[in-house]
């Protein structure tokens, strides 16, 4: 096993700036800028790299934060006014594209259904995933997975009953049952590690485009806010339902590929750990609010689209520039280090 370095748990340099209004958010950060207004805002693609990157600078905030910034700006008054305005951006883009959903059934039958002919990004690793295809997707993840199950713990208290017990069950198995070395952030660290990348928290997200902090963004969104608890139950139940067979897909091409075994062991151990947590989450979490709160069942399937469609949009993104050769990501990563593939 790799040996992480002390940096894993240091806070992250504030990422670059990709436009006017996170270069405004960040100077804010650093140096107590002028902040956009509303009209900056309104004008803004609600899936480009700005508002997206300006989104996920306003929302560490409440995770680990960023070196240099003081944590009082967590509730700052401005920049919680500027994240309203770009989550009301962000989110009515998102209820008009999914405005065609299904109900929360059907939208689940669907997720179990694996399509055979998959497209999708853990079936080009199964199927011809070269090494630096792994490392490019595991650094691409990493913005999220080295946070992995925080943002749907925000949820717990909004729930009650079976929704919340069933909830704790699954969060638990995610930290870890007690064990810190079992988390799952942990194992996603000692997996980039084993790939040569560095598993610093926040290291990667420079190199992440507009659908991968979209997708991150999304889930943070439905965490921070309690009139969102069904959406962010939606957003579990499509994590938890299509984890498990990707994961053997993507566990199989470490092993093509010769990586490490603690690259494999992440993806193995949601192999079997999600399949169980896909039963626990449709039954009792999903089954369990609606039985307490059903008029939130078009949340939840509101979730389960908006998750599916930036995952997908994602996930296009990702094998259209594989497919032709290129690099998924903004720029190149460092070279591999140590033991990586
Ligand atoms: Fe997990
Ligand atoms: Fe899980």
């Amino acid at each position: 096993m790799t040996l992480l370095p002390t940096t894993v748990t240091a806070r992250p340099e504030v990422p670059e700036a990709r436009g006017e209004l996170s270069r405004m958010v960040r100077s804010r950060l650093l140096e107590g800028g002028r902040l956009p207004l509303a009209a900056d805002i309104a004008r803004s693609s609600p899936y480009g790299e700005d508002l997206q990157l300006a989104l996920h600078l306003c929302y560490e905030l409440h995770y680990q934060g960023f070196a240099g910034v003081p944590d009082t700006l967590e509730w700052d008054p401005g920049l919680l006014r500027v994240r309203a305005l770009m989550e009301h951006r962000f989110e009515s883009a998102l209820r008009h594209d999914c405005r065609e959903r299904a109900g929360v059934d059907e939208a689940l039958a669907a997720l179990l259904v694996e399509p055979v002919d998959g497209t999708g990004v853990s079936h080009f690793l199964a199927s011809s995933g070269e090494p630096w295809h792994l490392r490019e997707y595991v650094a691409l993840r990493s913005v999220h997975q080295l946070r992995e199950a925080d943002p749907h713990l925000w949820v717990i208290p909004r729930l009650r009953g079976r929704a919340k017990a069933a909830m704790v069950a699954v969060e638990y198995d995610e930290y870890g049952c007690g064990r810190p070395e079992r988390m799952h952030s942990r194992l996603y660290a000692e997996l980039m590690a084993d790939l040569g990348l560095d598993p610093s928290y926040g290291r990667h997200v420079d190199v992440a485009g507009a659908e991968l902090l979209a997708a991150s963004n999304l889930m943070t969104m439905f965490g921070l806010h309690r009139r969102l608890r069904g959406a962010l139950v939606g957003h579990f139940a499509v994590v938890e339902t299509t984890s498990s067979p990707a994961a053997a897909r993507i566990a199989a091409a470490l092993h093509r590929t010769g990586a490490g075994p603690a690259a494999e062991r992440y993806y193995e151990e949601h192999v079997e750990a999600d399949a169980v947590h896909e039963q626990v989450v449709r039954h009792e979490v999903v089954g369990g609010l609606l039985e307490d709160e059903p008029d939130l069942a078009d949340d939840v399937a509101f979730g389960i689209a908006a998750t599916s469609l930036l995952e997908d949009r994602l996930g296009g993104r990702v094998v259209d520039a594989w497919s032709r050769g290129e690099s998924a990501l903004r720029a190149p990563l460092p070279r591999p280090s140590g033991n990586g593939a």
